[in-house]
């Protein structure tokens, strides 16, 4: 099995699920810091170049998982790895945050969706290298388009 620790832990104004946003269009604009711990500080050495970063952490909330549910953005089901559940087998969260400074060990970030205190497991620069022609938004695209109707 695999054995990981935290890194460090986001700092947010949510101490709560339901004060995320959440469905089609919700923006996440919220800002928060990643609190990284003092042994992994020489890690961060030259982040501050990279305009937005991948924050890799846990749902450490959610119990449990289902691998067919309703996201808050249809009301038609779908597989857990073709949505961005909590409630997943594995329970890690992706974000790709904006970087607005560092202070020392601290990342002060745009873009939070996770609550107050949760675990981050890994931060990498993100780098995106598909053209936006050639990205499919699948089964997202055509709740999008109902809900527009
Ligand atoms: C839909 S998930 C998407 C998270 C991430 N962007 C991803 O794609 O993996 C975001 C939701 O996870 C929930 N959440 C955030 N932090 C959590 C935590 N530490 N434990 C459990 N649930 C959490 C909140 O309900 C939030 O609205």
């Amino acid at each position: 099995m695999f054995k990981m620790q935290p890194i460090g832990f986001v700092r947010s104004s949510y101490s709560e699920t339901a004060q995320i946003p959440k469905g089609c269009g919700a923006k996440h604009e919220a800002e928060g810091v990643l609190d990284i711990l003092p042994e992994f500080e020489q890690g961060l050495t030259d982040i501050e170049g990279f305009s937005h970063l991948f924050v890799i952490w846990t749902f450490h909330q959610a119990e449990g998982y289902s691998l067919l549910g309703k996201p808050p953005t249809d009301d038609r089901p779908h597989g857990v790895f073709a949505t961005r559940s909590p409630r997943r087998p594995n329970p890690i969260g992706l974000t790709v945050v904006e970087m607005i400074r560092r202070e020392g060990t601290r990342l002060y970030v745009r873009g939070i969706d996770m609550l107050d205190g949760t675990p981050i497991l890994d931060i990498k620069p993100y780098l995106s290298s598909v053209p936006a022609e050639k990205l499919k938004r699948g089964w997202l695209a055509e709740a999008e388009a109902r809900q527009k109707d």
